[in-house]
């Protein structure tokens, strides 16, 4: 094993040098503190690995994106949601009988029970689907108390598993047609999973419903695109308040939560309002395309070109090319005229050959074609990042697992104290 040196004054010492399945270094800090009495400052922990994982692999600057060794592209070419969900959580492809009974398993725990259908009467009609699903994973753990357990045997965590993938569709869904003042509809476990969570979506008690194969198989895609992404904000917020000892509802909970801001999966809801934004300001002419891309440029603007860049992805996201080939198809398919396509093909275009866009490296993530997709499909736009939190289920799942299983301590990060040193308390009569 190698090691890296560090010198803090007169003093030399050796922190060992570890690496991953894929040859990624790393330098072993954790008895740093206890050796010299120094911490590391890391803003954004843009050069920290706050855990070892053996779920995802991406390499940014290759663009490669791999769930327990299987590459993305074959993965949303060739399998199911619900295989890749088993994949991922479990650390194997399913063989048939596994495959057939963790879908069979999903499947029956679709309804939700009829206590939390009276929730939705107490939120306003307008609440962002994101504030109804994050909190209503959270009062599952209410309805489901074996989930407090300490010590949950694997029977009791794969039955929780099971209902939280199953049921969160079907809570999402419902804080759609509340939004709209439409009774919900019940799941039909007919369907699999996509299928089931567009007919809880579109399907009216008043008329006949045929789920559309095409969106079917899109929304196959896109969830499998969206299933992990290593330790990402969300992902980290779940182990964060997983490592408290926090159960599975709450913590994933606070993984919804985490994804809704704009910087994270709030990004695809935000692409979309930004193209609708630069269509009512004059469309896809090349004056007006060059104003926003001067926009974007400008830090005093206070716009960013959403959709584009990653913290980690470097050179391209390889879940936004595989979305673009889609975006194209589905939109021909079902012969959906969309002129924001149109702006955001020539952002890019525009983008990727910008002196600032390049030397910043920032080319389109996974958000700038999904958006698109989602309208496509009829989802409205403050479904976007619901969309994504069903998609990422598998990933924090997995993550909550890996960081249980393997007891990791409590999250307690370090801070540099910069504010006022000890001072004696000054009474009110004579403060200035
Ligand atoms: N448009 C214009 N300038 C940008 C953009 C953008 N989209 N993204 C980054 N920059 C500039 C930024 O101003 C900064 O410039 P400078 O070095 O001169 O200060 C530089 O590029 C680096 O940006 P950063 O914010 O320090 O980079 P980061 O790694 O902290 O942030 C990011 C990554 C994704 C938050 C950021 O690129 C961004 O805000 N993008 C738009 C929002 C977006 O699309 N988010 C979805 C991320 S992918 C899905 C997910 O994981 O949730």
């Amino acid at each position: 094993m190698s090691k890296a040196e560090l010198k803090i004054d007169d003093k030399v010492i050796e922190l060992p040098v570890i690496t991953g399945t894929e040859n990624e270094p790393a330098i072993d800090i954790s008895k740093l503190r206890a050796e010299t009495g120094y911490v590391t400052l890391d803003y954004g922990l843009k050069n920290t690995a706050v855990t070892k994982s053996s779920i995802t692999y991406l390499d940014g600057e290759k663009g490669i994106l791999q769930y327990r060794g299987y590459p993305i592209e074959q993965l949303a070419e060739k399998s199911s949601f619900l295989e890749v969900a088993y994949l991922i959580i479990y650390g194997e492809l399913p063989n048939k009988t596994e495959l057939e009974d963790f879908t069979s398993g999903v499947t029956n725990h679709t309804l939700v029970h009829e206590n939390m259908k009276k929730f939705y009467e107490g939120y306003p009609q307008h609440a962002h689907p994101m504030g109804v699903l994050s909190s209503m994973i959270c009062a599952l753990s209410a309805f489901y108390p074996d989930i407090l357990e300490p010590e949950m045997d694997k029977k009791s965590l794969d039955l929780n598993v099971q209902r939280l993938l199953a049921k969160s569709a079907t809570i999402a869904a419902w804080a759609y047609k509340n939004s709209i003042g439409h009774p919900v509809m019940y799941p039909q476990n007919r369907f699999d999973y996509s299928a089931n969570f567009l007919y809880m979506m579109f399907a009216k008690p008043t008329e006949e419903y045929e789920v559309n194969d095409k969106m079917v198989s899109a929304l196959n895609k896109l969830l499998i695109l969206h299933a992990d992404h290593e330790q990402n904000c969300s992902t980290s917020t779940v182990r964060v308040v997983g490592s408290s000892q926090a159960n599975l509802y709450t913590s994933i909970s606070a993984g919804v939560a985490a994804l809704w801001g704009p910087l994270h999966g709030g990004a695809n809801q935000a692409v979309v309002e930004m193209l609708q934004k630069i269509y009512d300001d004059g469309g896809a002419t090349k004056e007006n395309i060059d104003k926003w891309i001067k926009l974007f440029k400008d830090k005093n603007s206070g716009q960013r070109l959403m959709g584009f860049g990653h913290r980690v992805y470097k050179n391209f996201d390889p879940r936004a090319r595989i979305l673009k080939k889609a975006a194209d198809e589905v939109l021909n398919e079902l012969k959906v005229k969309d002129p924001l396509l149109d702006i955001a093909k020539k952002l890019e275009h525009h983008a990727l050959n910008d002196d600032y866009f390049i030397e910043k490296k920032l080319y389109p993530n996974v958000d700038y074609y999904s958006g698109l997709l989602y309208r496509a499909m009829g989802i409205p736009t403050e479904m976007f990042t619901v969309m994504f939190a069903l998609g990422r289920m598998p990933g924090w799942i997995a993550n909550w697992i890996e960081m249980s299983q393997e007891k990791q301590p409590i999250t307690r990060p370090r801070q540099i104290y910069t504010g006022e040193t000890k001072r004696e308390y000054v009474p009110l009569n004579k403060r200035g």
